[in-house]
């Protein structure tokens, strides 16, 4: 959590100029989209932006607590959880750090999977911070109901979803809807400083890239513990929900799921997305029913439509070389991405004391664009990135080379046939608890 607010007197917004502008911008896309113009809090009048999330664990919560620190008169007013404990945790959290911003009765508290309905139809900005694999799902809805979005990366976990993503991307513009996606290294400011640098051609044309996540795994929720806790057996889809990181329709692997920031910065540079991609991986060290069926490593070598190649590697196994960067050299020198460090004719390190935290700075340019109603939609780079890292995946799981347009254009839909928790997944163990893996040379990716 931070508190890192604009202090600026000259930036700070009135509420009345903030209601203006957004009104204007809700109320043009409420015709646009054929919404009635009262079912926006801001084109009612109202002197609050009334916000909405949806998925209250820790980024959630994190988002909502910088929704409600910028300079905005904003307020917390509906929470959507697919479990109660999860959603009371975040409010009782919020409610400590702004007594004054949150205010979520229990008929605006909204549990289970259809809670995102109830609660995105409450607000005017709503935060998307679920698992990946429902994102296509929510934010389909929340453009449907007209309202402006931030939704956390990854924006899907498979083709069919980045798809749909897409697709509304294009619905929300035309009702001039202002969304943000959570790959914050677009507002850190050296980062931001960097890319100038690149884009200006400081080290030349770009000729190679490389990428890290190389770490450990973040955390796992063992069936037996999720089932002491609750004092009975858990359906395999409430498991998997709960244990959600270690199952793809849900998580996208940890390719897909954090290895995206450093892929994201390469698209970035590169100004594109890869057209193929081939790779390898496994699991070696991350074994065990709790583990699901991800690779704890995946070794990629990314191509881009100019012939430059980006070496990525991911992995999640204790004990190893840990490292979370990106470098790019070019015929002019090379750049460590993520230190802003240029090394060459142009050599170049980025100082500036005190830079935003970048987690808030990208909440204060989304508001700041819904009030001075500018156009603001990061989802064509979220969706793209989220595809490069899923292209990824299929490079490894299949172990073919993968052509960005097969990729796309895949069929497959990884999610379930339908959502209660009494359905079934799409994937369940065998009869000793394990999940299968995918079987480079065997396992079908398109
Ligand atoms: N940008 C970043 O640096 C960053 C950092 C961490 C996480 N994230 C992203 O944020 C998202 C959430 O991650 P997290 O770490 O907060 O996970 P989390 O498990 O802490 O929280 C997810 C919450 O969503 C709820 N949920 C699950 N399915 C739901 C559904 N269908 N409807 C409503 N609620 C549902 C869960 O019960 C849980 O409370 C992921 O996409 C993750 O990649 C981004």
């Amino acid at each position: 959590m931070n508190d890192s607010k604009n202090q600026n007197p000259e930036a700070q917004v009135t509420r009345r100029n903030f209601l203006k502008t957004t009104s204007s911008a809700v109320v043009a896309g409420s015709i646009l989209g054929g919404l009635s113009i009262e079912r926006s809090a801001f084109a009612a009048g109202s002197d609050t932006v009334n916000i909405a999330l949806i998925g209250c664990g820790g980024r959630g919560s994190g988002a909502a607590n910088q929704a409600l620190s910028t300079q905005f008169n904003t307020k917390l007013v509906a929470m959507g959880d697919a479990f109660n404990d999860n959603l009371l945790r975040s409010l009782e959290n919020l409610k400590k750090s702004h007594p004054d911003k949150v205010n979520v009765p229990p008929d605006r508290q909204f549990v289970g999977f259809d809670a995102y309905k109830q609660a995105i139809s409450a607000a005017d900005v709503v935060i998307l911070a679920t698992p990946p694999g429902f994102r296509p799902i929510h934010f389909e809805e929340a453009v449907k109901q007209g309202k402006h979005i931030f939704m956390e990366k990854p924006v899907a976990t498979d083709a069919t979803g980045v798809r749909r993503v897409l697709a509304a991307a294009e619905e929300a513009k035309k009702k001039n809807l202002k969304v943000g996606v959570g790959l914050q290294r677009h507002h850190q400011l050296g980062y931001l400083e960097t890319m100038k640098r690149l884009h200006d051609g400081q080290i030349g044309d770009i000729v190679s890239m490389r990428c890290y996540w190389n770490g450990t795994t973040p955390w796992v929720k063992p069936r037996a513990d999720l089932e002491r806790q609750a004092g009975r057996k858990l359906t395999e889809m409430e498991y998997q929900m709960r244990n959600w990181y270690y199952f793809v329709w849900l998580c996208g692997d940890h390719i897909c799921e954090q290895h995206i920031h450093n892929l994201d910065v390469i698209n970035w540079v590169k100004k594109g997305h890869p057209v193929r991609a081939h790779g390898m991986g496994g699991c070696e060290t991350r074994k065990g029913k709790d583990y699901g069926e991800i690779f704890d490593h995946h070794a990629v070598e990314f191509e881009y439509a100019d012939g430059s190649r980006c070496y990525s590697q991911c992995r999640h196994q204790l004990g190893t070389w840990s490292n979370v960067s990106e470098h790019v050299v070019g015929t002019k020198g090379t750049c460590d991405v993520s230190g802003h460090i240029i090394r060459g004719e142009n050599a170049w390190r980025f100082k500036t004391p005190g830079a935003k935290d970048p987690y808030q700075q990208e909440h204060d340019d989304l508001f700041a664009a819904i009030q001075n109603n500018t156009p603001y939609s990061e989802v064509e780079y979220g969706a793209h990135s989220t595809m490069t890292s899923v292209l990824g995946r299929m490079a490894t799981y299949s172990g073919q080379v993968i052509e960005w347009d097969q990729a796309i254009n895949s069929q497959i839909d990884v999610m379930p046939k339908s959502f209660a928790f009494d359905a079934m997944p799409p994937t369940v163990p065998d009869a000793n608890g394990n999940y299968q893996l995918p079987v480079p040379g065997k396992t079908v990716v398109v």
